[in-house]
């Protein structure tokens, strides 16, 4: 089994090169100017080739949720949007918390056979907060980390003890930062656009709060850990100060902190709805200089797919949730690489190496020996974002009608083509 991928843009850390790459057996097998084999050839002239995107952050909603995404559709997603692997959360029905649901997943996901799939157990059963999930067990089923995804784990007692006991089996806790009692029902962010539309806001020192106790934790304990979607400005700089004491904490977000701003709730769309909210300016600009500083490491989607029922209705009654999958590399490299804040190799390094790192996951990496996990995209093309036309069944975007750099050609896992739009 060879594939030869001909006269494509690799991109790598250093940069980009031009040249061919060979798949064998799975693998790249071989980088260089010019390669010759007498094989399957794609030739990718002026495209470039990336290392398959790796999301940490997804929301596949099987079992239970499958009116809103199922392990099928959900992965069918991912390599249309050049994702080749992605990690999901718990917040299932049942919840992810025990070995049976991880290896349903892991057995789906295998029957798909599209992305690889990595489940994150829950930290406490049935995320309710009380009692610390099958922990061991779910870990030797597979399971890559743990999250309550959807809340904080208000208690810090129990927070303390499951950063410990994950720690003791290698897994890290990825944590949604959110002080419920201080969010307090609230559907957006609290300030000039929660007054004017009459929505209830949530201030940022609801999420920040608990990236602080997150942090004070793990500092306290040596304990790494993840923080989830941040969506303030203070929230970056308590990050930022963190790893500057050495915390080992680290951070992602999400294209739509880095690109939207809570104007956008004005117009009373329910595809704006999202959890932490859309913030102001001054933290999207303080979102793009976390991901320039590396203060925050990676990009995810927290792709939060619903079905319209789920959507259509009054803003305090709608779903939080943006479907993110297929769109997360064109809005990356049109916001950020295109305007000149990030380069794509800095771009793609946040979609790719840094999140498959914080997991210890293999992939990441265009380099001879690795799992053949590649994507090709064309970014001198452009398109309108038209939820409709998504294949998740969750058409939630707030980004239709924009204009995006990036449609992807070839999404390749292990060597096989699963995705080609040529
Ligand atoms: O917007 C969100 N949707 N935020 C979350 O934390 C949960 C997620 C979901 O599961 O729909
Ligand atoms: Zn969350
Ligand atoms: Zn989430």
């Amino acid at each position: 089994m060879k594939l030869l991928i001909k006269n494509g843009i690799l991109v790598t850390p250093e940069g980009e090169t031009k040249a061919d790459l060979l798949i064998k057996d799975g693998k790249i097998s071989k980088i260089a100017e010019q390669i010759q084999e007498n094989c399957k050839i794609i030739d990718v002239s002026g495209k470039h080739v990336l290392p398959g995107l790796i999301d940490i952050h997804v929301h596949l909603r099987e079992p239970g949720f499958e009116s809103k995404e199922d392990i099928q559709s959900g992965s069918a997603a991912a390599v249309k949007g050049g994702v080749t692997q992605v990690c999901c959360m718990p917040n299932t029905n049942p919840v992810c918390d025990n070995a049976v649901v991880v290896n349903y997943i892991l057995n789906r996901a295998k029957e798909v056979n599209l992305c690889k799939v990595h489940p994150i157990g829950s930290i406490t059963k049935g995320e309710q907060g009380e009692t610390l999930s099958d922990i061991g067990k779910m870990k030797a089923a597979g399971a890559v980390a743990l999250s309550d995804d959807g809340k904080s784990v208000m208690n810090s007692y129990i927070m303390r003890l499951a950063m410990e006991y994950a720690n003791g089996f290698g897994l890290k806790c990825l944590c949604h930062c959110e002080d419920a009692n201080l969010a307090d029902g609230g559907v957006v962010n609290e300030g000039f656009n929660s007054t004017v539309t009459g929505l209830k806001g949530s201030p940022r020192a609801a999420e920040d709060i608990m990236i602080a106790r997150e942090i004070a934790l793990s500092e306290s304990l040596d304990i790494p850990v993840h923080i989830c979607h941040v969506s303030t400005c203070s929230g970056v700089e308590i990050i930022r100060s963190a790893k500057a004491r050495g915390v080992k904490v680290t951070a992602e977000t999400c294209p739509h902190y880095f690109i939207l701003t809570d104007d956008i709730i004005t117009s009373f769309d329910t595809f704006t709805k999202v959890n932490p909210p859309l913030r102001e300016r001054r933290d999207v600009e303080e979102i793009i200089r976390g991901l320039q500083d590396g203060t925050l490491d990676c990009i995810v989607t927290d792709h939060a797919p619903h079905s319209l029922k789920d959507k259509q209705a009054e803003y305090d009654l709608a779903a939080f949730g943006i479907s993110g999958l297929e769109t997360s590399l064109a809005l990356g490299y049109t916001y950020l690489v295109k305007t000149g804040k990030l380069t794509l190799s800095a771009l793609v390094e946040k979609m790719s190496a840094a999140p498959a790192k914080i997991l210890g996951l293999e992939g990441g990496e265009l380099k001879v020996g690795a799992p053949a996990d590649i994507t090709v995209a064309d970014f001198a093309k452009s398109y309108v974002i038209d939820g409709g036309k998504f294949v998740s069944k969750g058409k939630n975007t707030p980004f239709n009608g924009f204009c995006v750099n990036g449609v992807v050609e070839y999404t390749i896992v292990d060597g096989e083509i699963k995705y080609c739009n040529k």
